[in-house]
Formats: structure tokens, sequence, C-alpha cells
């Protein structure tokens, strides 16, 4: 599926997700990954920065041109994280949880954050990057998110072979991306990543758009929105990019 593709590694860079667009606008090939030990302006959702420190982490993107409508887009960011949580699992042991819409967290914790960003006329698809920073060998967290943020590492893995976990990822996340290409949806993914949501059956603290309320989460559905049970008992779906979850007493 990626058989003209390129892979660019970095021993630093600005930002993978920034390589990639770059990248993109010169009309790179589909499937190519770019790689970085460390980066030097990472970013994260929400115009936050992604620290991103040379301390064996993994920090990269990957170039796609799907064919599907713009819509779609944000579901590929679903996709990533099930397949990062798949290969943390297989390659470490370790049960890698999925917090909607894709952080993936560690015991309550985050070890992988995904950022997602799109290019689109009208409703083509120019081009879509996925970047995913993931915190594999550090071994300590600054003050100010050492509540909310871990890394394999300090879970207790001290080895990790980092190419190996990276070979799992590209080739966990080209499967899953041919299955949702295949059905157009998460119909084959959504079972398999609710068994990984932190959030089922959890109360959740829904922000939208200033709005804050309680609900109760109950697992996606197959265009990746979530289901909620509010107060009331009234039964909803909310979108990702249009609102964000977070636990009732902190992160998760
Ligand atoms: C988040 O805020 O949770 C998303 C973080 C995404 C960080 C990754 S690291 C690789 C890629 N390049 C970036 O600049 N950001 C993403």
């Amino acid at each position: 599926m990626f058989q003209d593709s390129n892979t660019f590694y970095y021993e630093e860079t600005d930002s993978t997700n920034t390589r990639a667009k770059e990248y993109a606008k010169e009309g790179g090939e589909a499937g190519s990954v770019f790689l970085a030990e460390s980066q030097t302006k990472g970013k994260g959702r929400q115009g936050r920065t992604w620290v991103s420190p040379k301390d064996g982490n993994i920090y990269f993107s990957i170039l796609l041109r799907p064919d599907i409508p713009t819509q779609k887009a944000a579901m590929l960011t679903l996709v990533m994280g099930y397949a990062i949580s798949l290969a943390i699992e297989a390659e470490t042991g370790l049960c890698a949880q999925i917090k909607w819409p894709n952080d993936l967290v560690i015991r309550g914790k985050k070890v992988c954050g995904i950022l997602t960003e799109m290019s689109a006329k009208a409703d083509n698809i120019e081009y879509v990057v996925i970047g995913a920073g993931i915190n594999v060998g550090m071994e300590s967290i600054t003050q100010e998110i050492q509540d909310v943020a871990t890394s394999i590492k300090l879970e207790g893995v001290k080895k990790v072979d980092k190419v190996k976990l990276f070979a799992c990822i590209l080739q966990e996340f080209q499967k899953q991306y041919e299955v949702f290409l295949a059905d157009g949806d998460l119909r084959n993914i959504s079972k398999g990543y609710n068994a990984r949501l932190v959030n089922v059956g959890r109360e959740v603290l829904i922000l939208d758009k200033g709005n804050e309320y309680k609900a109760t989460a109950d697992g996606i559905n197959d265009m990746g929105g979530l289901l909620i049970e509010k107060q009331d008992g009234t039964l909803e779906t909310i979108l990702s990019g249009e609102v964000s979850v977070r636990g009732v007493y902190g992160y998760v």
C-alpha cells in the first residue's frame, strides 16, 4: 500500500508534523514517515507544546492521502491510537488504554499523544499528517505534569527495543488503516478500541465550548463518536474536535 513511500530520520528537527506537511506540499508520497530523536518545536493539540527531549522517546509523523470525505479524517486519529495501543502491548506487555479520542494512558497517566493535521480543498483531502509522541525511555517527568504523564520505562519496562516497537506500530497501523479504508468507518475496529477505552462506564466531565457537564461514557460508535449518558438520562454522541473529555477527579 505504501510501496513508494520514504522514511526520513532526524537526530533533531523542529517538528516531524511540520516536516511531513512540507513534504506533502512538495507532492510527497503517501505512507512517508518522519522520525526524530528530539524536536525543538514539538506541537501538541490545541496549540500546546509537546516537550520532546532526546530521552529515548519516539516522535514520528506519517503522511497519508486517503480518498475519504473530510469529515471522516478524524477517525484516522482513533485508528492510530488503537494501533499504538496494540503495539505497546505486543512489545512491552503493558496495557496502554485509550482515553478518548486518542491519548494513551498507562495506569491513568498519559504515555502517548497524537496530533492530526489535514489540508483539504472543498471535500477533497490533499493530505493528512498524523503525528505521535510516545514517552518510551523518559526517566523523569517535569513537575508540572508529573501527576498526569508517564513513560514506558517509568512503568517498569526498563529495556524497550525502540526500533522494534516503532516497526510494530507501523505494521499495526498499516493493518488497521487498510481495514478502515475498506469499511469506510470503524465498524471492525470499534470493538477492539472499546475494549481498551479507559473511559467506559466512568463518569467524565464534558467540556463543550465553555459549557461543562458530567456524564457516563459508554464507548465509541462506528464513526468514532463517544456515546455518553447525561445525568438526566439522555443519551448523546459527542464528536472529537468539538468537545473534550476528562475525568471528574483528574485527567482520566
Ligand atoms: C497531544 O497534545 O496530545 C498531541 C501530541 C503530539 C506530539 C507528536 S510528537 C511527533 C509529532 N510532531 C509534533 O510536533 N507533534 C506530534
